[in-house]
């Protein structure tokens, strides 16, 4: 007997889906979750994976974007402290790290976040190997090239935000002074932000 289902349903096309695509977020924090959120909205991949080592935080994150399932286009979320939830993903994105501790020096800050990357990289290049990584984690060009340089992976598959806040603030700036729109501002930083004199002092 026919199923309400088969009953209901029709199939029209014998069109394959696409291969569906998977982006992994690692730190569930603010910026991992302003990546998680904006991701979603733009509906450009089929699953998300959350990963975090702060289990209750992960799962109240999760379920904050699962409740949001309703208004977006069709994306799974899924989350766990085990990165076997990561397999196959297309697209890694980094914005694990530790934060500067009172009287720690930034050389300092780095050895621990190169160790949690010793931790994270191998993780991510084990169930996705053909991924891309997207490091975001600061101090983000020395990150990137820890992460290159664990990871194994050729050169073209790692990839740091590099200087894009940078030149978004920039743009910014110009606009306010000049009174026109941020995206009617074209130019680039290259380099450190912090060593910039721009139109307002140095930033
Ligand atoms: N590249 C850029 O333009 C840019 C811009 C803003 C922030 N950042 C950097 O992004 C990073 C995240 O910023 P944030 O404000 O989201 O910080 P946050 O402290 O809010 O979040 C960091 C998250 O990483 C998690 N984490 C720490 N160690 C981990 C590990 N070993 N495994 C898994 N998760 C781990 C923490 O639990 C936390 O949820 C920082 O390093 C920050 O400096 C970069």
């Amino acid at each position: 007997m026919a199923t309400v289902q088969e009953l209901l349903m029709k199939k029209v096309s014998d069109e394959e889906m696409p291969a569906p695509s998977k982006v992994t977020i690692v730190g569930v924090g603010q910026v991992g979750m302003a990546c998680a959120y904006s991701i979603m909205q733009q509906g450009i991949c089929r699953e998300i994976a959350l990963i975090d080592m702060v289990e209750d935080k992960l799962k109240g994150e999760m379920l904050d974007l699962q409740h949001c399932q309703r208004f977006v286009k069709n994306v799974s979320i899924l989350a766990s402290t085990d990165y076997a939830v990561t397999a196959k993903s297309n697209l890694c994105i980094v914005t694990a790290g530790s934060r500067q501790k009172e009287g720690e020096s930034r050389r300092d800050l780095v050895q621990r976040n190169v160790n949690i990357f010793k931790s994270i990289i191998p993780q991510l290049v084990k169930y996705s190997p053909d991924t891309i990584l997207m490091i975001v984690s600061n101090p983000v060009d020395i990150l990137t090239y820890v992460a290159w340089k664990i990871s194994g992976l050729p050169h073209e598959r790692v990839i740091g935000s590099g200087t894009n806040l940078d030149t978004a603030r920039f743009h910014f700036l110009i606009s306010e002074k000049l009174n026109i729109a941020p995206n009617n501002v074209h130019g680039w930083i290259i380099g450190n932000m912090e060593t910039l004199v721009c139109p307002y002092g140095v930033v």
